[in-house]
């Protein structure tokens, strides 16, 4: 098979997340907080991605400076995702519906119905984070337009599941209802179509963009990625059982120490009745912006969050935004025609191997 059958194959494979975002590949370029903002969003969308600007702790003003700076740099489709815990919520989704923002990723907890019902009445579609099968069956009642299912391989916020399993749990059961886009540990374009061969409709990648030229991360934290290997990328320890804490995914240093300082120190005020849980839970998050924002900006590696997922090992050097999707588009099509060229040698008896059950 050459290049261009193999194109078209991988057309057919992504064609309903190519669909629901209006881009040529189905590749979205998770948001990142502090990363994710208007440079390398529009050079993920003007590369044939899906950008996604991260809105993070930012309050309605800089969100919509945010969406029309944007908006400046390209006339490609792109997103804007906003964590539902924000305080300011309901003002983020007025300024996404008014600048006309196609798709909205809801993340960060389950989203509430009114907030989904209103971006779609406004023309929005909506994308949430699935975790379990049940909390997706119950999104796709919600309206949801499409489902990221993103295992404990990603970088930043994460849950206990691998991506692995994720996929055949969620894939088989709701993958044909809405186009589900896989996160989490993918680095190369043979993983792209291993999904999609699953049932998947895309996929969304962080870490692998944080070293694209067009990203604004501080030299000192793209460098600490191009060092790190992938067990390098380890989750946070809750210290507290009865104290729960999302994990974080991040390269070791002396800001994750802190951190399990900082839950020490949070656990304390609210066992003190100085603070309730929440508050603390807030604070914790706080210390994360706060953390991460010191790294990727100021590049302080040392104390600060490098978050990354297991997938930083695949990260080599620093390129260009264009070079990284083409790179994973190319992989992607080589691994599909590897597979004609064997089906097409194969000898015909061998089209059905019978799989003898192991003798123990
Ligand atoms: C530095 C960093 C910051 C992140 N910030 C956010 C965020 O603000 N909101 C969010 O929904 N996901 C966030 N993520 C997760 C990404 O959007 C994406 O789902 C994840 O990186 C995919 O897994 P991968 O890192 O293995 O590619 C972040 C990831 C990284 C590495």
């Amino acid at each position: 098979m050459t290049t261009a059958p193999a194109r078209a194959h991988l057309d057919l494979l992504w064609a309903r997340g190519r669909a629901l975002l209006g881009t040529p590949t189905a590749i979205m370029g998770g948001a990142m907080s502090w990363v994710s903002e208007r440079t390398l969003v529009a050079a993920i969308s003007n590369s044939g991605g899906f950008g996604v600007i991260a809105c993070g702790s930012m309050g309605p003003d800089l969100l919509a400076a945010e969406i029309t700076a944007t908006q400046a740099l390209t006339d490609k489709p792109f997103g804007v995702n906003l964590i539902t815990l924000h305080p300011e919520l309901d003002a983020l989704i007025d300024v996404c519906l008014r600048l006309q923002v196609g798709h909205v990723v809801l993340a960060g907890g389950l989203p509430s119905g009114p907030s989904i019902r209103r971006l779609k009445d406004g023309g929005a579609k909506v994308l949430c984070f699935a975790p379990a099968v049940a909390l997706a069956r119950k999104l796709i009642r919600l309206g949801v337009d499409g489902l990221i299912i993103e295992g404990a391989e990603a970088g930043g916020h994460i849950g206990p599941v691998a991506t692995s399993v994720l996929a055949q749990e969620i894939l088989p059961a709701v993958g044909q209802h809405v186009p589900v886009f896989v996160a989490g540990g993918i680095g190369r374009g043979e993983a792209i179509v291993s999904y999609l061969e699953m049932g998947a409709a895309g996929v969304q990648m962080g870490t692998l963009f944080v070293c694209a030229h067009e990203s604004i991360a501080h030299p000192a934290f793209k460098a600490a990625f191009i060092r790190a290997n992938a067990r390098d990328a380890v989750p946070t320890v809750q210290v507290d059982p009865g104290f729960p804490v999302i994990p974080v995914r991040a390269l070791r240093n002396k800001g994750t120490e802190a951190f399990a300082e900082t839950q020490r120190r949070v656990i304390e005020r609210v066992r003190a009745g100085e603070l309730d849980q929440k508050a603390g839970q807030l604070e914790i998050e706080h210390f994360w912006a706060g953390a991460l924002r010191r790294a990727v900006i100021d590049g302080d590696v040392e104390t600060g969050s490098l978050m990354a997922g297991q997938s930083v090992g695949l990260v080599k050097e620093e390129q260009p935004t264009r070079v990284i999707l083409d790179t994973l588009v190319a992989q992607a099509e080589a691994a599909i025609a590897a597979r004609a060229a064997e089906a097409a040698h194969a000898p015909a008896t061998a089209a059905a191997p019978v799989v003898a059950d192991p003798v123990s």
